[in-house]
């Protein structure tokens, strides 16, 4: 356990918990509307990089595995998952058939170090295996810049030359207003697609973010709850250089009603979605 308790990818050295909640997740990733505008920014800023049957993925906090599969439709040759949570794992193993070209294991995204196409330890290897690493909400479980810059080094050491990231991360917001965007969250409490985010403490160094928790609603009146760190947008971008992540840095901010967006909520939800700001963004990097 590290002096910040994050070993289990937890805030204050809980036990992990995605292992409590992965049945839950699974579901609220099926039924929550943000999943549609996280799918159609993603394969905008993602497709560009798969060449298809060609391209290597590695999916780091892939969950029960849904972008890993996502990725594979949209044309990837293989992709090796890896999740720190083992509940996360086994969903993702079993909603995936043989056939489908998908390795998953356990690991924490920030002492991985090497792995091969069968995600197995790859420590003599001299240069990464594959050509797109998928990040989708796992930089948020960085406590601190320092835990950032360990899994953007993962990113790094696993990606060929000239590979790139891709991941979706919480709406980058700058240090400067990262205080205020915490007092209006816990103000506005839930937001319009089911989602309350209780910013309650700071980060383990304070001036870079904040500690919250962030509880959605699954189907039935139920709802999952996890704790999450939103560090500033410059943390972000300092971690990725520091992870030898040095190439071209951008974030893709969603802009359009995604496709069958109208039919599982009406346009005035989407008017609401755009006019409050988006959750989060895509963020792009690039290895050199
Ligand atoms: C919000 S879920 C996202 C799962 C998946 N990417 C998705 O979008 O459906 C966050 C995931 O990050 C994983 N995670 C947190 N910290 C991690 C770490 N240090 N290394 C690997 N996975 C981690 C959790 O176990 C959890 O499955």
């Amino acid at each position: 356990m590290s002096p910040t308790g994050t070993d289990n990818g937890n805030v204050n050295g809980e036990e992990n918990q995605y292992d409590k909640i992965a049945d839950g997740y699974q579901t609220f990733r099926k039924v929550n509307p943000a999943t549609l505008i996280e799918e159609s920014t993603l394969r905008g800023a993602i497709t560009p990089f798969i060449k298809p049957g060609v391209t290597r993925v590695l999916d780091l906090a892939c969950g029960t595995g849904f972008w890993s599969r996502k990725v594979l439709e949209w044309g990837a040759e293989s992709v090796v998952g890896v999740d720190l949570s083992a509940e996360m794992v086994s969903i993702a193993r079993k909603s995936t058939s043989s056939d489908q070209n998908i390795v998953y294991r356990t690991g924490d995204a920030k002492t991985l170090g090497l792995v091969d196409l069968f995600g197995e330890p790859a420590p003599a290897a001299e240069e990464g295996e594959f050509d797109v690493v998928l990040a989708v909400w796992l930089l948020n479980y960085a406590a601190t810049k320092e835990e950032q810059r360990q899994m953007f080094r993962t990113v790094s050491s696993n990606l060929k030359k000239g590979g790139v990231m891709v991941g979706i991360a919480p709406k980058p917001t700058p240090l400067g207003e990262i205080d205020a965007w915490a007092e209006k969250v816990n103000r506005e409490g839930k937001t319009i697609w089911g989602v309350t985010a209780n910013c309650y403490e700071r980060a383990d160094v304070p001036e870079e973010g904040w500690k919250c928790e962030i509880t959605g609603e699954i189907e039935g009146g139920k709802t999952i709850s996890f704790k999450t760190f939103m560090l500033g947008q410059e943390i972000y971008e300092e971690a990725a250089k520091l992870g030898r992540m040095k190439g071209r840095y951008e974030w893709v901010k969603p802009t359009m009603v995604p496709e069958g967006g109208l039919e599982v909520r009406n346009r005035e939800f989407w008017t609401e979605y755009f006019r409050t700001g988006p959750h989060m963004g895509v963020l792009v990097v690039h290895k050199d």
